[in-house]
């Protein structure tokens, strides 16, 4: 029976929910261009190590507490707090929580609409409105207001359905879809000429460069980022898991899907990126490195598709949808945190609170396209550089030191029985301890220091 609050109907939906929320621009455009730049093989292997023996805990004690709780992050660590001055905390932190996920949607938002643009402009080259698709690619105030419009309205239908109609449904029908999209073109581009070369720079490992400090912080935020990590996000869905699955087994196979696209997604933007350069297209800066991100994904693989003629507008096509329904799946779980909160917290009826919230986050997108230059980078570096990390650790500290041990046992046992006996057990309390606060405060110094 669904709890009124709203639950996950099957192991499936959990999975393609939170594996949804994880897979999103950071894994299919972040990730393989860190990797080609970063020492190819090697960054991924630093990756699979820092996301198995970090990330993975952090989940775990997000999707735990949550769980316990069945309710937002800050009313969930509030319950889990043992006196007053604790509990003030872990109000503060839910409530910093959602308003960090509320301006990581707030950017989020403007790139996902250019995704959506992006995809349209395929479709308006297809019917030959070569004015219509030029204006769709380009960078104005009118395309980037409007497309970033169209993606809220998108993400806050979504979440005024509810856990089940709006984030399982959506969730179990766009992830399989992002899934084949991505295989369909990863098979493309390897028939490509080029794509060999891409292949060579994506797998040989690359020691020197991957191994350093600097490296290794960078592959941890990525890593963080990637899972959703610090925001609330997976307290949320977690609260929404039902009480008869056993946690460490869906938390894996969620930190699988989500390394397992990520790796994916690098099969198909390195063989890409060296058949464009095959095709004519510069993919190295004046300095020699490999050019990465923003704008590779707006110039470079646009480019490699305008070589590619009628061919290249249907990839063009796919692949920006597949980006769109990457970076839909993860904001419609950045909103549902802020919603999640007010309606528990102040009593609001969803519908009223989704489109509350989506049209104050819409304002903020706003604010920042109107003052692009100064806000754009601004934001994204506040909330994913300096406040995804130490939310993370505030939540590994109420996992490790706040909550009692033989309660946090009790949550686990109800979706097995064994798993005082696991090696789960044996690893990870100890782990979320001490281990990732410490580490995460490293990421943290060191980005502020760096
Ligand atoms: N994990 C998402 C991505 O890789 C981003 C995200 C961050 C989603 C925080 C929700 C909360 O793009």
């Amino acid at each position: 029976m669904a709890s009124p609050r709203g639950e996950f109907s099957s192991r499936f939906g959990f999975i393609m929910a939170a594996a949804g929320s994880a897979v999103g621009l950071g894994n299919i455009w972040g990730f393989p261009t860190q990797a080609a730049s970063n020492g190819g093989a090697a960054f991924l292997l630093v990756y699979l190590v820092l996301a198995f023996t970090l990330a993975y805990p952090a989940l775990m004690a997000e999707l735990i507490i949550g769980r316990h709780a069945h309710a937002n992050a800050a009313s969930a660590l509030r319950l889990i707090s043992p006196n007053s001055g604790l509990r003030r905390i872990g109000t503060t932190t839910g409530v910093i929580g959602f308003i960090v996920a509320s301006f990581i949607l707030s950017f989020y938002a403007i790139v996902a609409g250019w995704m959506l643009a992006h995809c349209a402009a395929a479709v308006a080259e297809l019917f030959r409105f070569d004015g219509l698709a030029t204006w769709l690619t380009e960078f104005s105030l009118a395309r980037n207001l409007g497309f970033m419009l169209v993606f809220m309205a998108l993400t806050v239908g979504i979440i005024s359905e509810g856990v089940q109609q709006g984030i399982e449904r959506w969730s179990s029908r766009l992830m399989p879809m992002l899934l084949a999209s991505l295989i369909l073109l990863v098979v493309y581009v390897f028939t490509l000429d080029g794509a060999v070369d891409g292949l060579r720079v994506y797998l040989l490992p690359d020691f020197e460069r991957a191994l350093t400090p600097d490296l290794i912080v960078k592959a941890l935020g990525a890593a963080f980022f990637s899972l959703s990590l610090g925001v609330g996000t997976m307290l949320i869905y977690g609260s929404y898991i039902s009480d008869r699955e056993n946690l460490p087994v869906v938390g894996g196979l969620v930190t699988l899907v989500d390394i397992f696209i990520a790796v994916l997604a690098g099969f198909l933007v390195l063989p890409a990126m060296y058949v464009a350069l095959h095709n004519g297209v510069e993919i190295f800066t004046a300095t020699g490195e490999l050019i990465s991100e923003d704008t590779l994904i707006f110039n470079v693989l646009p480019r490699l598709f305008d070589t590619m003629g009628l061919a290249g507008v249907l990839v063009g096509f796919v692949f920006f949808f597949l980006m769109s329904i990457a970076a839909l799946t993860s904001s419609i779980s950045m909103l549902e945190v802020p919603v999640a909160y007010t309606i528990e917290e102040h009593g609001v009826d969803r519908k009223r609170a989704v489109v509350v919230i989506g049209i104050l986050i819409a304002l903020a997108s706003t604010v920042i396209l109107l003052n692009f230059e100064l806000l754009f980078g601004l934001v994204i570096a506040a909330t994913t550089r300096y406040s995804q990390p130490l939310l993370g650790f505030m939540f590994c500290l109420y996992a490790g030191w706040v909550w009692r041990r033989d309660q946090l046992l009790q949550e686990l046992r109800k979706g097995n029985a064994m798993v005082e006996h696991s090696l789960f057990w044996k690893i990870w309390p100890g782990y979320v301890r001490v281990v990732c606060p410490a580490i995460i405060l490293l990421i943290f110094a060191q980005s502020l220091l760096g």
